[in-house]
């Protein structure tokens, strides 16, 4: 099972995710960083709905790149339009996971005022799905 990390305020989330049971959460590309983060509650804006239409989704990878799918055109052509664009960013809605991924939310990304109340990272006021949709988190 691919190890996807999720670091926000240089705090890591490590889950260990088994994408073949994890539900697809109709936000982003199927297996996506978003969809992934989505189904297991981690706190990935996503203004647009994972239709590569926004720059909200956008997260730097730290490790791990090899392990998603390669940048198709639409994704660049949206990311130049994100701010802080560093060579390693991606929009998490267009990223496949295949592998064991570190990636950082960056801090202008993130809305801590969220439908269900996802106010930090770890403490949702929302039920953790984490097991029922096949991942565990740590
Ligand atoms: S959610 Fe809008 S581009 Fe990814």
């Amino acid at each position: 099972m691919p190890k996807v990390t999720f670091v926000v305020d240089g705090e890591a989330r490590i889950l260990e995710v088994d994408l073949a049971s994890l539900p697809y959460s109709h936000h982003g590309l199927r297996g996506s960083l978003l969809d992934i983060a989505k189904a297991l509650d981690i706190p990935l804006e996503h203004a647009c709905g994972g239709s590569c239409a926004c720059t909200t989704c956008h997260v730097i990878v730290r490790e791990g790149a090899q392990n998603l799918s390669d940048m198709q055109d639409d994704e660049a052509d949206r990311l130049d339009t994100a701010w802080d664009v560093t060579p390693h960013s991606r929009l998490g809605c267009q990223a496949v996971v295949r592998g064991d991924v570190v990636c950082e939310i960056p801090m202008y990304t993130r809305n801590y005022v969220q439908e269900g109340g996802a106010i930090q990272l770890g403490k949702s006021t929302r039920p953790q799905p984490a097991a029922a949709a096949g991942g565990e988190v740590r």
